[in-house]
């Protein structure tokens, strides 16, 4: 069984996804971290956002294995990691990856920004997970400050409506629910009332 988790930044779908890999023992891959992992790079090794053949060199070089994605979860990495998602070459080269991974016998839980209309479109459950901006910008502020890190409220929500039209404006594998992907809106649900949703949505295909 292949289940696809879509939805924007801090929407809650890896909380999601990494419940329903749990529950249902299958492999979980957050395909945000890839993207993470070549912005990253490229803000190390001082390659422009606008060089995208070094861009999806630094993509091809990528070592899935090896990603520390506490590290990868910082701040300024997920502005760098959308500008270099909207490169087509980069999303090529990250492309067999997460087929590959969607494709293992016995099934796998992708989250994402296009799992449900690209990587995965005959995923046997497809979620697209959404909350208002004020509410996604408010866990992020919470999960930023829990880590130390320096920043008000409004630059969290900026960050986030940034990220939102960048990733859904962009021409190639755009943030958008596929049309059989159920909605779910968590605006105003904590975390484990959350999970209660999605496991009943699991219990439903059964
Ligand atoms: O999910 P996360 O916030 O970690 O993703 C970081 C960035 O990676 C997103 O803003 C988006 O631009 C990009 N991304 C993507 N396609 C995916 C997963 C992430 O374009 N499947």
């Amino acid at each position: 069984m292949i289940i696809a988790i879509d939805g924007p930044a801090a929407s809650g779908k890896g909380t999601i996804a990494r419940a329903l890999a749990a529950h249902l023992g299958l492999p979980h891959l957050d395909t945000g971290l890839l993207y993470r992992a070549v912005g990253a790079a490229a803000l190390e090794t001082g390659v422009a956002f606008e060089d995208t053949a070094a861009l999806a060199a630094l993509a091809a070089g990528l070592d899935p294995a090896g990603l520390d994605a506490e590290a990868l979860k910082a701040g300024p990495v997920g502005e760098a990691a959308s500008r270099v998602a909207a490169v087509p070459a980069v999303r090529e080269k990250l492309l067999k990856l997460q087929k590959d991974f969607a494709g293992q016998p016995g099934g796998a839980v992708l989250d994402g920004r296009d799992i449900g209309t690209v990587i995965a479109p005959d995923a046997e459950l497809k979620i697209f997970v959404t909350a208002t901006p004020q509410a996604r910008a408010e866990r992020r502020y919470r999960e930023l400050a829990r880590r130390g890190e320096a920043v008000t409220f409004e630059q969290v929500l900026a960050d986030i409506e940034m990220r939102d039209a960048r990733d859904s404006g962009r021409a190639s594998a755009p943030l958008m629910r596929a049309q059989d992907a159920v909605l779910f809106d968590n605006t105003g649900l904590d975390r484990d009332a959350s999970i209660a949703a999605a496991l009943a949505l699991v219990a439903d295909l059964a």
